[in-house]
């Protein structure tokens, strides 16, 4: 079969994970996508040390991506809302598939992209916006297809549960360890979006969209982040038998669908309490099925390229079926949320 052609957007953390793990595992690649992934044009506005792109013109361009008539997938890595947008509803237009990690560009324009996606009989697959390493999407969506959702609820912020962690095992300072974080690559371009709940309510509104199939409403949830947060509450927590994890909740009920993130007080010896550093852990709760837990490492440059890639495996793996492999979209109820949760 013909190579898939790609193009990566984007040489972060992410992006340079994504090349390393591609070339690294192009073999393998290959034989479980049933043709070779080809990276065909980079772009990026600087250079990642990490990966060695010597033998590759990278271009400042991403539009360029966009439109180059020789490329077939599109991987939108450059994080944000209206340059991804942009360059996302491009790509569609051209009869491109997308591959993103982004998870504030699907929770807040998502709606808008699937829509076009659906319009133009292209992918737009975002394995990696949720909990990094860990095939969430796919669990739900997939795995879990034969279920209705009751609730599901996890640590989905990387950065949030490594700097809480820190703070409760080795009593480190709050901007000691965000600096940290940073400098790992796990936080936020903005790291306000990681410590004021933010990333977190984007992944929730994501998930909750696949769960319950509704559209994505990110205005509708609650948020609250951890930046209130002293070394005094993580203390008093242990004490009292507790530990202070920032949760993503969302339930289903009669009233209607509840979607939260906030930091919450959970008993030492629950599972989610013993989920530590930058591991992410969702407990998903199905009428058939019941309780699953999914947990993983939630950031970092190749957990998240395991997941981008797959997901390119996927695309090229059905770019020859009619539908290829195009999931219905998101909504299939019209379901709002309510304004506050119930
Ligand atoms: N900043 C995010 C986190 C990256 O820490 O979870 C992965 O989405």
């Amino acid at each position: 079969m013909k190579p898939v052609k790609v193009g990566i957007c984007g040489l972060g953390t992410v992006g340079g994970g994504t090349f390393n793990v591609l070339m690294r595992n192009a073999d393998d690649i290959a034989r479980r996508a049933g043709r070779t992934i080809e990276v065909v044009a980079i772009a990026s506005r600087r250079e990642n040390p990490a990966c060695d792109t010597s033998d590759f013109n990278i271009i400042n361009d991403v539009m360029a991506i966009a439109r180059d008539p020789d490329i077939d997938i599109v991987v939108e890595l450059i994080g944000g809302y209206e340059v991804a947008r942009d360059l996302v509803m491009l790509a569609i237009e051209q009869g491109k598939h997308v591959v993103t990690a982004n998870k504030a560009l699907i929770a807040v324009h998502g709606n808008e992209i699937f829509a076009a996606a659906n319009e133009k009989n292209v992918v737009v697959a975002f394995e990696a916006a949720v909990a990094g390493g860990i095939p969430i999407i796919k669990a739900i969506r997939e795995g879990l297809a034969a279920n209705k959702i009751k609730w599901l609820a996890g640590i989905i912020n990387g950065t949030g549960n490594f700097i809480m962690t820190e703070m409760r095992e080795k009593g480190r300072a709050f901007n000691d360890v965000l600096a940290e974080a940073q400098a790992l690559g796990y936080a936020e371009a903005d790291p306000t979006f990681d410590v004021e709940g933010i990333d977190a309510a984007h992944k929730l509104t994501i998930l909750a969209s696949i769960a319950y199939g509704i559209p994505l409403q990110f205005e509708k949830g609650y948020t609250e982040g951890i930046s209130k947060i002293t070394p005094e509450d993580v203390q008093y927590a242990e004490e009292l038998g507790y530990r202070i994890k920032h949760l993503g909740i969302s339930r289903h009920t009669e009233q209607g669908i509840e979607l939260r993130v906030h930091p919450t007080l959970i008993p030492k010896s629950a599972l989610l309490a013993n989920v530590n550093g930058v591991m992410n852990a969702i407990l998903v709760s199905g009428d058939a099925v019941g309780q699953t837990l999914y947990y993983g490492p939630g950031a970092g440059a190749e957990p998240t390229a395991s997941a981008v890639v797959a997901d390119l495996i996927d695309v090229a793996r059905l770019l020859d079926t009619p539908s290829h492999g195009r999931v219905p979209p998101l909504a299939f109820q019209s379901h709002q949320l309510s304004e506050t949760p119930v």
